[in-house]
């Protein structure tokens, strides 16, 4: 048994010796010490001899594993090396690298994110829905009758279908309560779209952010309050906030905020809409749902939205807003940071 062990030991190291290849050599890893390798079968060998000659077969079966896996090691070695040396040979490090082009967010992406940490803060969390939509969720669950001038198809456009491109994202109110219980504090951010000529203040797809809030005991008070600290938040301390009543279908009362912050312009300018969710909201969802768990008795809400494209724009100083759906990569590399 000695005398063979010894033996294959030479034959194993002759093998790795002889290997030309990578390839070879891993056949003979395999030969040798693969499961079933010639090294693991003689070592189960070891039950069926003698008890006193046991501990020198162990030694030498010992000494054959190392030093063969030694020498192979060395052997896979020489062969990595020599196909790193291959790879460099044609490589000139001499000459110039291909610069990465780092990207960056795009001004309307860095808005939204400093919107929605703003309202993350309040408690707020961020829904979505399908810029694809249905007339009900875009205007009849909102209280929009179907004679009101934003459904028309000069203002709206239409799929073959009769789904639609939603004018504004308060369609994911409807959506939102539909889904969920009451108490509701929602942000939504996206797409919205409208027959608009496009223009430098107009495009026919814009951004917009839509709040709401709903629950027990919801008062205007919570809505001033919400909206002037994210003023304040986003545009500094001195910004004031002004309400002036208004009409949106789908809140009552309703108002327009206008801002006025030194950090923009000496001007009060006209931001967001805003109001109590009405009732008649309530009841089209609690309708859609099946149940009565948005019941205006007991629940109320308030809801904002309010465009970020143009909000970007007095922010950045940019006067036309096409540039914002442009893509042209001399002015998306002015915004690589906060603005
Ligand atoms: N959806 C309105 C628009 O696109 C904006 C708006 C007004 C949203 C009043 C609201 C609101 O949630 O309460 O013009």
């Amino acid at each position: 048994m000695q005398a063979l062990i010894e033996q294959q030991e030479k034959e194993s190291l002759a093998a790795i010796s002889s290997a030309s290849n990578d390839s070879v050599l891993r056949e003979v890893r395999l030969l040798y010490l693969g499961k079933s390798g010639l090294i693991s079968r003689m070592s189960e060998q070891m039950r069926a001899i003698a008890k006193e000659e046991r501990p020198i077969v162990g030694k030498l079966l010992n000494h054959w594993r190392s030093s063969f896996t030694q020498v192979l090691e060395a052997k896979e070695k020489i062969f990595r090396d020599q196909a790193d040396a291959l790879l460099f040979e044609s490589l000139d490090p001499t000459l110039p690298g291909t610069t990465r082009c780092q990207g960056s967010l795009h001004p309307l992406t860095l808005l939204i994110d400093r919107v929605v940490a703003i309202y993350r803060r309040l408690g707020f969390a961020m829904a979505e829905g399908p810029d694809i939509d249905s007339p009900w969720y875009c205007f009849d669950a909102l209280n929009t009758p179907a004679d009101h001038p934003a459904r028309n198809e000069q203002d709206t456009f239409y799929l073959p279908d009769g789904r639609l491109l939603r004018t504004h994202t308060s369609t994911v109110q409807i959506r939102a309560m539909e889904q969920a219980l009451p108490p509701l504090r929602i942000i939504v951010p996206g797409s919205a779209y409208r027959r608009d000529e496009v223009d430098a203040t107009h495009l026919s797809q814009f951004t917009q952010m839509e709040v709401l809030c709903v629950g027990e005991g919801i008062t205007l008070g919570d809505l001033k309050g919400t909206a002037e600290f994210f003023f304040r938040e986003l545009l500094g301390v001195n910004t004031e906030c002004r309400f002036r009543p208004h009409f949106f279908p789908f809140t009552e009362p309703s108002f327009e905020i206008d801002i006025r912050s030194s950090h923009l312009s000496k001007k009060w300018l006209e931001l967001a809409g805003c109001g109590m969710v009405d009732p008649a909201v309530f009841e089209a969802v609690n309708q859609k749902r099946g149940d009565h768990a948005y019941d205006p008795e007991k629940i109320s809400g308030f809801a904002f939205g309010f465009g970020l494209d143009r909000l970007v724009m007095m922010l950045t100083g940019i006067d036309d807003i096409r540039m914002l759906s442009e893509n042209d990569l001399r002015f998306l590399k002015r915004f690589t940071g906060e603005y």
